[in-house]
């Protein structure tokens, strides 16, 4: 092993080293979690974005409605399986009914569109805490998901007819379309029980 390469292991080792003995501080579970929350977030929401911006540029909207139908539930289901949280999008105005909020969700959105209403930018918005729910601990992390020109195809107020049309083939009850730049579109909301 050449002597940088060397230095660069021993590094490594270190930097692991650290890691885990500072996982293993309880003192530490806050911060950790609500860190390890937003970094869960971040991937999913990239993940989503790159899956949507390829299926707009190779099959256009309409089939990037029907791609996001099929693609977008496994998405969340796997990051949830992988890393141990329940992680989801939720929004008031759902486009999957399975997106609905609960209480909880409902409270924060509704918060976080009092903040947006006053000035705060959506994608400034987020909140994590640790709330009791039937007799346990569950640490749950909130972040709002702004709407930007590339979701207005799907989500504005003026969808191309054909666009309509397979969303209300897929989705009849769809709630998830009027929204303009800079709304909140919905929320990613991450929970998992201490
Ligand atoms: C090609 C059409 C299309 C575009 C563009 C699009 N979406 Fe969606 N969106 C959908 C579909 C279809 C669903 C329902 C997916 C499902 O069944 O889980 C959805 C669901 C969502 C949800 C989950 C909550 C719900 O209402 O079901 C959020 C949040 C969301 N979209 C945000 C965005 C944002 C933000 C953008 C822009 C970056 C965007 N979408 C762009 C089609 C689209």
């Amino acid at each position: 092993m050449s002597q940088k390469a060397a230095f660069v292991f021993v590094a490594a080792v270190a930097a692991g080293a650290l890691a885990l003995s500072s996982n293993r501080q309880p003192d530490q579970t806050r911060p950790n979690l609500a860190t390890e929350a937003a970094g869960l977030t971040k991937t999913y929401g990239a993940g989503l974005l790159g899956a949507l911006k390829g299926a707009m540029e190779g099959i256009g909207p309409v089939g990037a409605v029907g791609f996001c139908h099929d693609e977008a539930p496994g998405i969340a289901a796997d990051l949830s399986q992988r890393s141990g949280w329940t992680v989801r999008r939720t929004s008031l105005k759902p486009r999957n009914p399975a997106a609905a909020p609960d209480a909880y969700e409902r409270k924060v959105m509704e918060a976080f569109n009092a903040k947006i209403a006053a000035g705060a930018p959506a994608a400034s918005l987020k909140q994590a805490e640790i709330v009791e729910q039937d007799g346990k601990r569950v640490f749950r992390y909130m972040q709002a998901i702004p709407t930007a020109e590339l979701c207005l195809a799907c989500h504005g107020s003026e969808l191309k007819p054909e666009v309509a049309a397979k969303i209300k083939e897929l989705y009849p009850d769809d709630q998830a379309t009027g929204f303009k730049p800079g709304d909140m579109r919905g929320a990613f909301t991450l929970s998992k029980t201490l």
